[in-house]
């Protein structure tokens, strides 16, 4: 691959001033042009995007942020917000011409609060990184996802990220109490109340969670931490079918026992993790599909699982269970993502779907159906946050030429099912063709209107979330 200097770049640029004031505003170490430099910022995860980009540029604070933005703002270039890369929908990468924001460097962690019990933290620290800060003391992050070691505040709230634990806590939306954001034109926006009660107008950070960096780039969040679950357990159970699954949710939540977390995953999703890892079959016998719920109590947790477990005999094929943090147990359900793209011979074509409860079985009888009659040679691997309606869906081994209708086929099926397109993933590039399937109209021209009144030159993120860019 060519290398290209910064001299070089300045030489074929429209503006060599323009990559003077960014070099002037971070350094010129943290303005990259070298297309092998910048390679790992404009590919995705999964392969299935590979984006261009003029620079990448790392500040490394808020005033920094905003003094580049103000330069992108007044030459019209489009800038990319990104974190940690692991977006699973293209939204952070860039097409030609835009500048890559880095939000990396913005990763200082200010404050652990263990009395308001929050965290003040930049836009690049990655979940894991906030999770220890928390437990040192003795609180945890109420975000945990697979992707942790390199996702990053800004990233999840951006994503408006869901993850194993959102059955307990909530998305990030409901962990923010204050955000930083660095506006289109440069300004900067601090909305900062450690406080749980405060209705003064728009909620501006609700607004940003989900949002994808189309409207803002986030600098600093404030989020809350929660306490703890002690004495958890684990059990991960075969049963026949997701109905069945939601019946022994439902019975342990009934219980009084506390729901950590509830996942789905099949007989081929497990085979495929134990081929991938050296995770090893639960059970001699398989069962098509299998349940792994998280619980907790105040006191005898074991006892009282046990005794749900019992008295479920007709929804149980077999089943494990083990005290928390059953890290064998989590490893055949954490490794999916990884597994799967591993075995499959084109990009998977990823699709995070939800649909009401009442439907999921009915919804994945239909999804098999459609994909045996119609497209034969694509695996489908299914699995995911069952008791959140969330259920991923990953075609294996389909060739990019069918993409689109696939995704076409999955979504009609959706939205017959009532059911939303993007259940945690956000919209990204991926599925801003199908906006339409999942908001009406209307809904769909007041986002087009936030966004031109928030970014009217529109150099935030474009292509990104909405069908078409708003400039
Ligand atoms: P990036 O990928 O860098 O960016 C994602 C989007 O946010 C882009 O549109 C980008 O422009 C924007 N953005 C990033 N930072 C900022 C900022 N500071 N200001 C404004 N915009 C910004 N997701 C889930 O919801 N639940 C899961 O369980 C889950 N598990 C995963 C497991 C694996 C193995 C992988 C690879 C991914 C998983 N994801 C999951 C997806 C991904 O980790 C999340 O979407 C995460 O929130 C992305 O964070 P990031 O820092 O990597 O963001
Ligand atoms: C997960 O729940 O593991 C993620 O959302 C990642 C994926 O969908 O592959
Ligand atoms: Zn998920």
């Amino acid at each position: 691959m060519s290398s290209r200097t910064l001299v070089e770049a300045r030489e074929s640029a429209t503006d060599a001033r323009f990559f003077d004031a960014l070099a002037e505003i971070v350094g010129e170490a943290h303005v990259l042009t070298d297309p092998e430099l910048i390679e790992g910022y404009t590919r995705d995860w999964t392969g299935r995007w590979i984006g261009d980009a003029i620079a990448v540029v790392r500040p490394a604070d808020t005033a920094e942020v905003s003094a580049v933005v103000t330069t992108c703002f007044e030459a019209g270039i489009p800038i990319t917000p990104q974190g940690g890369n692991t977006g699973l929908v293209g939204g952070g990468i860039p097409s030609a011409g835009s500048v890559v924001l880095s939000t990396r460097r913005l990763d200082s962690i200010e404050t652990v609060d263990p009395i308001g019990r929050t965290i003040a933290a930049g836009a690049g620290v990655t979940v894991a990184r906030a999770d220890l800060a928390a437990s040192a003391h003795g609180l945890r992050f109420g975000i945990d996802l697979a992707s942790k070691e390199s996702a990053t505040l800004g990233g999840i709230v951006a994503t408006n990220a869901g993850g194993t634990r959102m059955v307990r806590y909530g998305n990030t939306r409901a962990q923010i109490l204050g955000i930083e954001a660095v506006l289109a034109d440069g300004s900067v926006l601090s909305r900062w109340t450690p406080l749980v009660k405060d209705n003064v107008g728009y909620d501006i950070p609700g607004l940003l969670a989900g949002s994808e960096g189309t409207l803002a780039i986030v600098t600093k969040v404030l989020m809350k931490l929660v306490t703890p679950a002690t004495d958890t357990q684990v059990v991960l159970a075969g049963v026949r079918d997701v109905d069945q699954a939601l019946q022994l949710c439902n019975r342990v939540h009934q219980s009084g026992l506390t729901v950590e977390a509830a996942e789905i995953m099949t007989d081929d999703g497990i085979s495929l993790v134990c081929a991938h890892t050296d995770a090893r079959r639960p059970f001699g016998t398989p069962s098509p599909m299998y349940t792994l719920i998280e619980v907790s109590s105040p006191r005898e947790t074991e006892e009282s699982l046990l005794e749900v477990l019992s008295a479920s005999a007709d929804l149980i094929e077999d089943a494990t269970v083990e005290p928390g943090p059953a890290r064998k147990l989590w490893t055949l359900r954490e490794s999916h993502t990884e597994s799967i793209s591993a075995s499959s011979t084109t990009p998977v074509v990823k699709l995070d779907i939800s649909v009401p409860l009442s439907v999921m079985g009915m919804f994945i009888e239909s999804l098999r159906e459609v994909l045996t009659e119609r497209f034969v040679h694509v695996r489908p691997m299914l699995f995911g946050h069952f008791a959140d309606g969330n259920i991923h869906v990953n075609l294996l081994d389909a060739e990019p030429s069918i993409a689109h209708e696939l995704t076409d086929t999955v979504f009609e099926l959706v939205s017959a099912h009532h059911g939303s397109i993007s259940a945690e993933h956000g919209i990204g590039r991926a599925k801003s063709p199908w906006i339409a399937l999942g908001r009406t109209e209307t809904d769909i021209a007041a986002m087009k209107l936030i966004k031109s009144s928030w970014d009217p030159r529109g150099i935030l993120n474009p292509g990104i979330l909405l069908p078409e860019t708003v400039g």
